[in-house]
């Protein structure tokens, strides 16, 4: 039986981890393993690979995605539904395991509805995938940006700063709340709730007031804000689109940091850590939950458990609706936020 396997989206530590251990699993159940290039596209252009145990060695530890990726959307490509089912049909494939985050997701969700027989894998370090309680690759981007803010808050101390950092997080505040607990954050921003700069202002004020002389500020790329300039709540963009036709994220905490420098009067610096925090190996733990879920994923397609995704759940893999994983996006909930907030100003 041919399985096919895709990594889509943007990449992330531990999507090697996955391939490794759907390939190994697969030889127990005497699957044949097909590497499809670039995400969906393998499938459009008809663009693979054997994947062996050979082709496979060694990489668990590496950080981007040896079959390569991209946001190419097959149901935005003239005709890519009927592209993608005759290339399952002229390859062979019995079943594609679909290893992405909410883009590659959705459009799994959809072929499978489609008739094809998808199982999924939640990658990506936003940890923004319903209907489990982690994905692969966010602990290592919480493990960089921690360190990054430890090594921000020495810098800012010494010289009674304001040091602004801002980390990935498009739709929601996973990376932000985690590395800012963990890093002792002063002020938390995130996508889940519009930026209050003038209070922001305040907090740092406040802070300043007891004795504090430095103040460190994580802010997330989505975070939506309002200035002097724009009074309106708005997203930073650079302006361009990506693969996917979303607008590109980036530059809010520049701005986040001239408003505050403006509104306190202290001098203030930013640091945006941008793609550092996707790059590289992966930690132990994503190793570990990325080898879990590619030998469960390979275990579904075993048992026929397709137009499902791996999830954890506690401390367990299980299986879970597709549907159910693409229908919203895991927000950061408010009670877990509040624990942030305890330490802020
Ligand atoms: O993988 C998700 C993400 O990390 C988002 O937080 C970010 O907006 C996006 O990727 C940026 O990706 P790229 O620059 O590769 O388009």
């Amino acid at each position: 039986m041919k399985v096919a396997v895709l990594t889509g989206g943007g990449d992330c530590p531990g999507l090697n981890a996955v391939i490794r251990a759907v390939v190994r699993r697969a030889a127990e159940h005497g699957f044949e393993m097909m590497g499809l290039r670039d995400g969906w596209k393998g499938l459009l252009e008809d663009n693979h690979f054997r994947l062996t145990r050979e082709t496979t060695s060694g990489i668990l530890h590496r950080g981007g995605t040896i079959l390569g990726t991209s946001r190419v959307n097959p149901f935005k490509v003239e005709n890519g539904l009927e592209r993608v089912k005759r290339a399952v049909e002229r390859n062979g494939i019995h079943a594609v395991i679909a290893i992405g985050g909410e883009g590659t997701l959705s459009a799994a969700t959809r072929m499978s509805q489609e008739g094809l027989r998808i199982v999924g894998v939640p990658k990506t370090i936003d940890n923004d995938i319903n209907a489990t309680d982690f994905t692969f690759g966010f602990d290592t981007a919480v493990e960089i940006a921690t360190q990054a803010i430890d090594r921000l808050h020495s810098t800012a101390e010494s010289h009674k700063r304001v040091i602004v950092c801002e980390v990935m997080g498009r739709h929601v505040g996973w990376i932000a709340t985690y590395s800012g607990i963990a890093g002792g954050a002063d002020v938390i921003l995130v996508p889940e709730i519009p930026a209050d700069l003038p209070k922001v202002a305040e907090h740092i004020q406040r802070r300043h007031a007891s004795g504090r002389t430095f103040s460190i500020v994580v802010v997330a790329e989505g975070t939506r804000i309002k200035t002097s300039e724009d009074p309106s709540e708005h997203l930073v963009t650079t302006g361009a689109l990506d693969e996917a036709g979303r607008p590109r994220l980036g530059g809010v905490g520049n701005i986040v940091a001239q408003e505050i420098e403006r509104r306190t009067g202290f001098e203030t610096r930013v640091s945006v850590l941008g793609h550092i925090q996707r790059g590289g190996a992966p930690t132990p733990h994503d190793r570990v939950l990325a080898t879990r879920y590619g030998v469960h994923a390979c275990d579904m397609v075993a048992r026929g458990e397709f137009g499902k995704m791996a999830a954890l759940r506690g401390n367990d893999i299980v299986s879970v609706d597709l549907s159910d994983a693409t229908r919203e996006l895991k927000r950061v909930p408010k009670e877990f936020f509040e624990v942030a907030q305890v330490f802020f100003g």
